[in-house]
């Protein structure tokens, strides 16, 4: 298929500068100093301009890159990939032979990133849904329907299967996928565990069902290869058998969410979610999707919680972290909280709202 450039050099290059500063400096060094690098090259960064509108470029292009590699161990690439060759404390990845590699892939690259999409599926970022959950479903004591829009594999559905360790001290569970996080405001000793009857659904636009291998990889290929510890997790939760509770439903308009949304019984406690999903919705999307949802806190209860990196959501509580939002639709009023902020992928939380973390009861 012909594909054609939908950005110009000189944004791509910018894009990478700032993905660089704002996402992987001091979380991934690896990619921090790679994009830096790709960034002043001008063949590199035309390969990247095919990425499809709406699709966060260095993200799909780095992991198409990680993608391609992960099929071709024997490239010399592989080396410097610590996801990959298991290395350990590889400071750089040579761009010489990055660009090589882009070069001779170059055409596979292409194709990916004017196709694919950016699904990951960050199964830390439970670290603050659980809290926020756990705390809704025990204030409501009733049955609850939990549905998550944008669920990609529906990892993070699976939040009350894994084990959590919150500064470094082990609050919740035992199982395989260990949930890690570090508090920087608030306080949390232990997550009550969910007694009630649950229903969880997952909505996407393309589920990813973990026994396609060709998904599977895709999913792998989005984690950056900084983060060993999370591309070992990825395999261990989607191999958890929890995952066939979750009811998956395609859908990826207004209208389809409020057809799965109008079934679920108003007797029901219903917890609504979308973590780093609605950044993929243009505009008039977005505005659809809140109307949606103020439409329908119009007819019953529920709750809303968003975590997003969205420039509304950052002016709205003028920060540069991600804005973990709950909106409460109750008696047909309507209320808005920043929660917590938090990094990208869970790695720490700051709570703003102190009753999350167990020190004092909620006032209404
Ligand atoms: C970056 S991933 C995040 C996945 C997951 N929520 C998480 O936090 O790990 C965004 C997901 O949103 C989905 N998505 C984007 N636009 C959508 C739409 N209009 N309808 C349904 N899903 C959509 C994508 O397919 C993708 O799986």
């Amino acid at each position: 298929m012909k594909h054609k450039p939908n950005y110009s050099t000189s944004d791509i290059k910018d894009w990478l500068k700032h993905f660089a500063e704002s996402e992987c400096k001091g979380n991934a060094e690896l990619y921090y100093k790679l994009c830096f690098e790709i960034s002043k090259d001008d063949e590199l960064t035309k390969i990247a301009s095919y990425t499809k509108v709406g699709q966060p470029m260095p993200n799909i292009f780095l992991g198409a890159v990680h993608y391609l590699l992960m099929k071709n161990p024997q490239e010399e690439l592989s080396k410097y990939y610590p996801t990959i060759s298991q290395v350990e404390n590889n400071s750089e990845i040579p761009i010489d032979v990055f660009k090589n590699f882009c070069q001779k892939y170059e055409q596979e690259i292409i194709d990916i990133i004017s196709s694919k999409i950016v699904q990951t599926n960050v199964v830390n970022r439970c670290s603050y849904l659980f809290p926020i959950i756990s705390y809704l479903v025990k204030k409501e004591n009733k049955p609850t329907t939990i549905l998550d829009i944008g669920t990609s594999a529906g990892l993070t559905l699976n939040f009350d299967n894994y084990e959590y360790w919150l500064n470094n001290k082990k609050v919740y569970g035992n199982g395989t996928v260990k949930i890690k996080s570090e508090i920087k405001e608030g306080k949390i000793e232990n997550i009550e565990p969910i007694v009630v009857k649950l229903t969880k659904i997952g909505i996407d636009q393309n589920i990813i069902t973990p026994f396609d291998i060709e998904e599977k990889l895709w999913l792998k290929a989005l984690v950056w290869t900084d983060h060993k510890e999370r591309f070992d997790i990825m395999d261990k939760a989607l191999d958890s058998k929890e995952i066939e509770q979750i009811i998956f439903k395609n859908g990826s308009s207004v209208q389809d969410f409020t057809n799965i949304i109008t079934e679920i019984s108003k007797e029901e406690n219903l917890i609504i979610y979308s973590t780093h999903t609605l950044y993929q919705f243009n505009q008039e999307e977005k505005n659809q999707f809140y109307k949606m949802l103020d439409e329908l806190g119009e007819k019953r209860d529920f709750y809303f919680i968003s975590a997003e990196s969205i420039k509304t959501q950052l002016e709205k509580y003028k920060t540069k972290n991600t804005v973990v939002e709950l909106t409460t639709f109750k008696n047909q009023k309507k209320k808005e909280e920043l929660i917590a902020e938090t990094n990208g992928h869970g790695n720490w939380v700051s709570w703003k709202q102190i009753y999350f973390a167990n020190t004092s009861p909620i006032n209404d």
